[in-house]
């Protein structure tokens, strides 16, 4: 049977630049190749969602422009329901500008449309919401959005999954209603109110106390480190060693697995897994979409590399 899920969350057109090196502050430098290809945190994990076989309704908004247009087909192109996503003629579909040099991404997102994905948008999709196996969110949209869309949840008993992303801090009150946060390393330093980055283990510890119900972070190619209230010891899940093309998206393919596997009732250890599995095969191919596996292309990557390792 296939996960519903909701993603309410941002859509932008991303404009990929590659260049050799960044350029200094005030510096000019010639650049190799650019790319107008569609992004956004919500879209990309609906689209993670709907590849994984999830039946996905994505609720946002766009402009009425080209780049609205190409992200609405790229949506449906993987059979997003994209009835809930709002067209305004006033405002310019979002657009992140991401800088792809020396191995590393810079984002500059410039929200748009986005803005306009309110609070009072949702109350006509509650009968989706309340039906749902999950609700997923990140933080591209106006945060009195993210907590009604928790609220509404919860008043239906959706379980609620937090992507914490871009960081930006927040309220206790917000987070003792989250049911999955998965904030990465800076993103959880930040929410723990934390100086050093590196203390995982504290930090998921601090956001339990503040009432978060599981935290998942991420850490790039090392994996994740996930605690669930109740419970007192971290456990940690290694990363794989892939052919990295483009880590842009990464988190959001993570984000996907995990949210996908949660609503099919699999247990936070074989999410995680599951997930680490999803973000891993998204990084080796360009674009934050591009790489987003289809369930089957996961277990046929991941067969192979287990049958090469016991070779
Ligand atoms: O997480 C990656 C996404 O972040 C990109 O697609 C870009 O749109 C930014 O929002
Ligand atoms: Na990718």
């Amino acid at each position: 049977q296939r996960p519903k899920i909701v993603v309410i969350g941002s859509l932008n057109m991303d404009l990929v630049v590659k260049a050799v090196r960044a350029p200094k502050r005030g510096e000019t430098v010639l650049g190799e190749e650019i790319h107008f290809i569609p992004g956004g945190k919500g879209a990309n994990q609906a689209i993670g969602l709907a590849r994984l076989g999830a039946e996905t309704t994505m609720i946002g908004a766009v402009g009425s422009d080209a780049f609205g247009v190409e992200l609405m087909k790229a949506l449906q192109a993987d059979g997003v329901n994209t009835s809930t996503v709002k067209v305004l003629n006033s405002e310019a579909t979002g657009v992140a500008s991401i800088l792809l040099a020396e191995g590393d991404n810079s984002i500059v997102v410039v929200p748009g449309a986005n803005a306009q994905c309110l609070p009072e948008d949702l109350d006509r999709y509650e009968g989706i919401i309340s039906e749902a196996d999950l609700v997923l969110l990140q933080l591209e949209i106006p945060l009195v959005t993210v907590e009604y869309a928790i609220k509404l949840a919860r008043k239906h008993g959706t379980p609620v999954m937090l992507n914490p992303a871009p960081a930006q801090s927040l309220s206790q009150d917000l987070l003792s209603q989250v049911d999955y946060l998965t904030p990465n390393r800076s993103e959880l330093a930040l929410l723990a109110k934390m100086a050093e980055e590196s203390a995982i283990d504290q930090g998921i510890q601090r956001l339990l106390e503040l009432g978060v119900s599981c935290c998942v972070t991420t850490l790039g190619a090392e994996g994740v480190a996930f605690m669930e209230l109740g419970t007192s010891t971290l456990a940690n899940i290694s990363g794989y060693m892939v052919p990295v093309v483009d880590t842009t998206g990464a988190g959001d393919a993570f984000n996907a697995g995990l949210a996908f596997a949660l609503a099919q009732k699999k247990s936070i250890r074989e999410a995680a897994e599951f997930a680490v599995k999803v973000s891993a095969l998204a990084v080796t191919k360009f674009g934050a979409q591009g790489g987003m596996p289809s369930l089957a292309e996961v277990e046929a990557y991941f067969r192979r590399a287990v049958d090469e390792e016991n070779r």
